[in-house]
């Protein structure tokens, strides 16, 4: 099987509470590459961008609010089958339930915020992949 990308963010909260390096080794102890990566200050029109699927939901708004909360960290991951790999290395999106191992699992766990605060996002299928990479690194 040929190589993909993916696009993981550590969000505000793992930037926050000093989690970087944490995340940087898992991804690099499974095996993937980090081809690419920045840390910036998100601006609304770019989280519009990157949660357009949300739109509507009831965590939109808190969600673009918390993303725009402080820096985050984002990253290309390179490898076979890197998108579903990280989303298994994530765990799922509730970090009460995420399995304990994995980032959220282990790091992460329910504050009790308006939306759940759960370390990283990873890009869910190759189309949205490739698109969450442009978003981000549009050079
Ligand atoms: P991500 O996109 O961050 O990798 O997370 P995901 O695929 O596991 O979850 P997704 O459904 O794409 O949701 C994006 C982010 O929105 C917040 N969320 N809160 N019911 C809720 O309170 C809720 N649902 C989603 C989470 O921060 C989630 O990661
Ligand atoms: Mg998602």
């Amino acid at each position: 099987m040929s190589k993909e990308r993916t696009l993981v963010l550590i969000k505000p909260d793992g930037v926050a509470r000093g989690l970087v390096g944490q995340v940087l080794s898992r991804i690099e102890s499974k095996g993937y590459v980090i081809q690419a990566m920045r840390m910036l200050n998100a601006d609304r029109a770019l989280l519009e961008e990157h949660y357009a699927e949300h739109v509507g939901k009831s965590f939109y708004e808190p969600l673009v609010e918390f993303m725009l909360s402080g820096p985050i960290v984002a990253i290309v991951a390179e490898g076979e089958r890197v998108i579903e790999g990280f989303r298994s290395l994530a765990g799922v999106t509730d970090p009460t339930l995420a399995a304990p191992g994995t980032i959220r699992g282990d790091l992460a766990r329910d504050q009790g915020t308006k939306v759940v605060q759960n370390i990283v996002h990873g890009s869910d299928s190759p189309t949205s992949a490739e698109r969450e990479i442009q978003i981000f690194f549009k050079n």
